[in-house]
């Protein structure tokens, strides 16, 4: 480590270059309608509760008609409102208000699979082998005497095999269908000019609406290898491309092509962004999603599951400076989503379970009040870092992952799927508490339902028991929030500061602010200078920054 600049301070910079961007779940953030979903009322509702926050930008995960199999990802109609969450009107008016009060934002594209509801596959599968509504999406012959046999060995991301077989119209047992996730989710076809044109169709209705951006759901699936070639157990352990064996369905070279041609249809419109969510690794490869004329974004899938220990934290992050760099990109920073165990539970265990997997009764439990400390501090040191950063609804509230949730509440295909083997992702999709004393629902609504109960441990991480009160959670979210945005950290100057750095702490320094985290055991000495903003309430200029805590002090 050493302090050359990683990060030169962008000028003018673009809006989704600096952005802070909000994750809404919007089946748990918050419900106006009282039948324990989430939806687009109570999202309107709270929405000034955002503004406070400071966020710039609110991605929603799924909100479209939809069988709901996999919470929305599974989507029937790309066009509306599913009215479990109200209404396109609805998405209106809510689009209004939030620029308004000067929130974009952001829709998730799901174009590697429809729902099997999808009036598309319903065509398809009434139509015959071979034909066009068939060709919309991966339709094969089996393999065996009479195609008893899946055409390769794929599985499912959700556990079990990637193809299910059909019954054609004449009753007889049938073709096979592709799907990388649930049977209820089948794969396009995006060697189909069919499937671009109505993706591209997908996106303009949404542009034109006034949406300032896409995420985009499984980008790095879309393209499967020619021939669809059997999957080798080196391939299936990891996300590592290696060039010379390509993994058959995750990060094909064709991906690019489909990312200029939606490039293209963005910049005919005003300042709108995309982010990719594609899990490829190393870093360097990812990059090659954001240049000049791809996606504006990327997760940085690399620093999510980076654990809060300060040589990995080094590297992933000169890496990932790098690497955007390189292309003219910013980097995102992303510490927890809906697919993955919320960071304050992750940085509480010895070893977090796999990606998907999730924590449940009789795994190992988190330590509360050391995932806490950790998770406060890797946020504050996240923040202080430019480019875009990523934040998933209720961490601002330090909320843990539910990890007791009973196998009769989960709903994540990948429990069904795996029978309970993985626990799957529902521990961090549990609806947001807003108020300690609102009921069991604890005000996501006023009666009480709620699609997945609420631990009753949520109570003390309600909104309105740390609103306005010094230390806590949510205020320190407002207070790095609005100094990244004061002090230019999203487009600033970036060095690492080895010479306030030790054995157990890392240092940096963005615009002039040294951001310092301290990974313990032992208390280390702060430098004297103004302390804009520390996890620990007790620091002083000077004084002793405690094991896992972080501290922005201007220099
Ligand atoms: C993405 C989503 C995840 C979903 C999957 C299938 O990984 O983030 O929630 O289950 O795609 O659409
Ligand atoms: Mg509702």
């Amino acid at each position: 480590m050493d302090s050359t600049i990683l990060h030169q301070s962008i000028k003018q910079p673009k809006w989704w270059q600096t952005a802070v961007i909000y994750q809404i779940y919007p089946r748990s953030f918050a419900d106006g309608d009282g039948d324990g979903i989430g939806d687009l009322r109570g999202v309107e509702s709270r929405l000034e509760s955002l503004q406070a926050l400071g966020i710039d930008a609110v991605w929603f995960s799924p909100f479209f008609k939809s069988p709901q199999k996999d919470a929305g990802y599974d989507v029937s109609d790309y066009r509306s409102i599913d009215p479990l969450f109200g209404t396109n009107e609805d998405f209106d008016k809510l689009l209004a208000k939030a620029k308004s009060l000067g929130i974009r934002i952001i829709v998730d594209l799901v174009p590697n699979h429809s729902s099997d509801q999808h009036e598309l596959f319903q065509k398809a599968l009434k139509a015959a082998p071979g034909s066009p509504e068939r060709d919309m999406y991966m339709f094969r012959d089996g393999k065996g005497e009479n195609g008893e046999l899946p055409p390769n060995n794929w599985e499912s991301v959700f556990g079990g095999q990637a193809w299910s077989r059909i019954t054609e119209a004449d009753g007889s047992l049938g073709q096979w269908y592709l799907h990388i996730f649930d049977s209820s989710q089948p794969d396009f076809n995006w060697e189909n000019p069919k499937v671009h044109d109505f993706f591209a169709g997908v996106l303009r209705f949404w542009l034109d609406k006034g949406v300032d951006g896409f995420r985009i759901d499984v980008a790095h699936g879309l393209v499967k290898a020619p021939g669809l070639p059997d999957i080798t157990a080196a391939q299936s352990q990891t996300l590592e491309h290696d060039p010379n064996n390509p993994h058959p369905f995750w990060g094909q070279e064709g991906v690019h092509d489909i990312i200029r041609s939606w490039r293209k249809i963005l910049d005919e419109y005003d300042d709108r962004a995309m982010c990719a969510e594609a899990w490829v690794l190393p870093l360097s490869r990812m990059a090659k999603w954001v240049r000049p004329d791809e996606y504006h974004q990327t997760f940085n899938f690399g620093y999510l599951e980076t654990p809060w220990a300060k040589e990995p934290l080094v590297k992933v992050i000169s890496d990932s400076l790098e690497a955007f760099g390189s292309v003219g990109a910013p980097s995102t920073w992303v510490l927890s989503n809906h697919d993955v165990i919320r960071h304050v539970s992750r940085f509480g265990v010895e070893t977090p379970p796999p990606q998907g997997s999730g924590i449940g009764p009789g795994m190992e439990q988190p330590d509360e009040e050391l995932g806490q400390r950790r998770g406060r501090a890797a946020t504050a040191f996240m923040l202080g870092i430019p480019g875009g950063a990523y934040l998933y609804q209720g961490e601002e509230l330090g909320l843990p992952e539910h990890t007791t949730l009973e196998g009769k509440y989960r709903q994540d295909p990948t429990f069904s799927r795996t029978k309970g083997e993985r626990v799957g992702r529902d521990g961090c999709r549990v609806p947001l508490p807003w108020e300690a004393d609102g009921g069991v629902s604890f005000g996501f609504n006023s009666t009480g339902e709620s699609w997945l109960p609420a631990p009753v441990t949520y109570k003390k991480y309600a909104r309105n028991v740390q609103e306005g009160v010094a230390g806590s959670t949510l205020e320190l979210y407002k207070k790095l929030i609005a100094e990244r945005k004061k002090l230019a950290l999203g487009s600033g100057e970036f060095r690492w500061a080895p010479e306030y750095s030790s054995a157990n702490s890392l240092a940096y320094v963005n615009n002039g602010v040294l951001v310092l985290s301290n990974f313990g055991p032992e208390s280390i000495t702060a430098p004297t200078g103004e302390i804009i903003v520390s996890t620990q309430s007790s620091l002083n200029a000077g004084g002793q920054l405690e094991a896992n805590q972080s501290a922005w002090i201007k220099l």
